[in-house]
């Protein structure tokens, strides 16, 4: 059989006047001839940034995947694209995501790329970048960064889910600022992202268990030299990729989507897992719902030990036996014959792995927590589902009514919530409305809400909490999260009021308030939108065509993708 064409051939196989200007302004940087001539050009989207911190080691990295690349006949090309920093960008980095997903998209397909490697890590780079490249669906492999070295302070490990505990002793003065400062400077320690299982870990893990990486890619400490081995191997492997003609559609079928769903369960990945999932399927072209989540990873039990659901960090993970070691574990729930990017099935690259650690990686027989994953939750409050992860909640709120005090949006929230005359107590509930997609726009994560100063000085640790936005993968409490349709949209969620009774029933999937549909009707007759704050730029864009956190927040127009062919050739 003839080898298929290159589709950088269509640039630099020309002759004349096209093929001159593609190749010659190339020349510039010093590229003989022959690296033009029938070799695949393997795009390095790289987010590198120095205000993306997690992300700062990137340039490192991409030496090492142009290492494998040129040692596999191929030629690396590293490009730039918008890089999203959870811990500097405002309003919220979420509000860039799809962005980001529309330059990586559509710096692909308008250059002469026969397959590309992702460099993710910090939490949205990763969703950004495969969003992207999933709606163009060339060869792709992913590398992530990989985690930083657990934090240590006085001898003990801290790490990011330990800054909602220190935001909460501070308020009690419990701890002075000076303690903080010390623990900040002892944290962040290595390069890297978040050392627990955050949104970034969990989005690594989601890129493994999807089939995108190499095994192993997960937990590797970014410090660690086999970190940029593996970089080198999956440039390596990103060339023969190419001449198989291995896409991403090949790899991401329905069946490796629920893998994600059950490794995501087992580890006790973030929340905000589900809103990425649905708009990475979205991309690609495979049917998946929010309801999919309660009924995939029905019987997966939670069985790595890791903050915030349990007490290790990445790092532990990786010394524990990683990704691999989990899905060993969880075989009997797995499409074990799932194809990934090496050309092995899943089950190829988990057989030969062991468990180091049965203390960060238990058992399916003895597992760490039988509570896992995330469950949906439906009800008058959400009609269109809200989320609730209850490995992370306590045991005691998963089942609970109390009175709602309500907070409008978040300036209400931060002016009120450690008033000494708010009528809260321990089995109050609180509710933050308009930081959904729309109404902040960007949907931020603040709904693990800081609780009223009043009540932490009595000692209360948790209430519940249920907001439209999301909460960082690394928090933690009883928080009911993603409420759609969101309070901008007018639904249900926008008309609760202070007083209403709600009741949580975690067993039974349940959210709702003890108000008839005529009484939440006759309170949506006078609801009123809040102004929008700018229909201009990307942002007006954003707020006009985002869609609601059921179907992933990705924009209704990007649903989809364009395929990897240049609709009209300029030259
Ligand atoms: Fe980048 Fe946590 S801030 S991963």
């Amino acid at each position: 059989m003839e080898p298929k064409k290159l589709r950088s051939s269509a640039w630099f196989e020309r002759t004349g006047k096209d093929g001159f200007i593609y190749r010659a302004w190339m020349k510039n940087q010093g590229i003989p001839d022959y690296e033009f001539k029938n070799k695949p050009i393997i795009g390095i989207c790289n987010t590198w940034s120095e205000l993306t911190p997690c992300n700062a080691h990137f340039r490192e990295l991409a030496e090492s995947v142009k290492r494998g690349v040129s040692e596999a006949g191929g030629f690396p090309v590293e490009f730039p694209v918008m890089s999203l920093g959870e811990t500097l960008m405002k309003p919220t980095a979420m509000l860039y995501r799809n962005l980001a997903s529309m330059d990586v998209e559509e710096s692909i397909r308008a250059n002469p790329l026969d397959g590309v490697v992702l460099l993710v890590g910090c939490d949205k780079t990763t969703p950004a970048l495969v969003m992207g490249a999933c709606s163009v669906n060339i060869p792709t492999i992913v590398v992530s960064g990989g985690p930083m070295l657990t934090g240590r302070h006085r001898g003990l490990p801290v790490g990011t889910s330990d800054l909602w505990r220190l935001q909460d002793e501070l308020k009690g003065e419990k701890i002075t600022v000076d303690d903080m400062l010390a623990i900040e400077a002892s944290m962040c320690r290595s390069r890297g992202h978040c050392a627990v299982m955050g949104t970034a870990s969990t989005m690594a893990c989601m890129v493994e268990a999807l089939g995108l990486s190499l095994p192993g890619n997960a937990a590797i400490p970014a410090a660690d030299a086999r970190r940029k081995v593996l970089a080198q191997l999956s440039g390596l492997r990103i060339v023969e990729m190419v001449k198989e003609d291995m896409k991403l559609s090949d790899v991401l079928t329905r069946s490796a989507f629920e893998n994600a769903i059950i490794s995501n369960a087992a580890i006790g990945g973030s929340t905000n897992f589900v809103i990425h999932l649905i708009a990475i399927a979205g991309r690609i072209g495979v049917d998946l719902s929010l309801d999919d989540f309660n009924n995939i990873a029905l019987n997966v039990p939670l069985i790595a030990n890791l903050q915030p659901s349990g007490r290790y960090f990445m790092e532990d993970m990786y010394y524990a036996g990683g990704l691999p070691a989990v899905l060993k574990e969880l075989e009997q729930f797995l499409h074990n014959d799932c194809i990934t990017v090496n050309g092995k099935t899943i089950r190829e690259n988990y057989q030969a792995s062991e468990c180091y650690n049965r203390e960060v990686i238990s058992t399916v027989e003895e597992p760490f927590n039988p509570i896992s994953g995330v469950v949906v939750l439906k009800g008058n409050i959400c009609e269109d589902g809200a989320v609730i992860k209850p490995s992370a909640a306590s045991t005691a709120l998963l089942q609970h009514t109390g009175k709602a005090m309500v907070f409008e949006d978040i300036d209400d929230y931060k002016s009120r919530i450690d008033d000494p005359n708010l009528e809260v107590d321990e089995t109050s509930i609180l509710v933050l409305k308009n930081v959904g997609p729309k109404g902040y726009p960007g949907m931020p994560e603040v709904g693990n809400m800081g609780l009223p100063k009043k009540l932490l000085e009595k000692g209360v640790t948790d209430l519940v909490r249920i907001s439209d936005g999301r909460m960082s993968g690394t928090g933690f409490g009883t928080v009911v999260l993603h409420a759609s349709p969101e309070a901008a949209c007018g639904g249900n969620f926008s008309v609760l009021q202070t007083g209403d009774l709600i009741t949580l029933n975690v067993q039974e999937r349940s959210l709702n308030v003890h108000l008839t549909d005529e009484e939440l009707q006759q309170r949506k007759q006078n609801w009123k939108p809040q102004p929008v704050i700018t229909d201009r730029g990307y942002v007006g864009l954003y707020i006009k065509h985002v869609q609601q956190a059921h179907l992933g927040a990705d924009m209704d127009f990007l649903h989809g993708g364009s395929g990897s062919n240049v609709s009209k050739d300029s030259h």
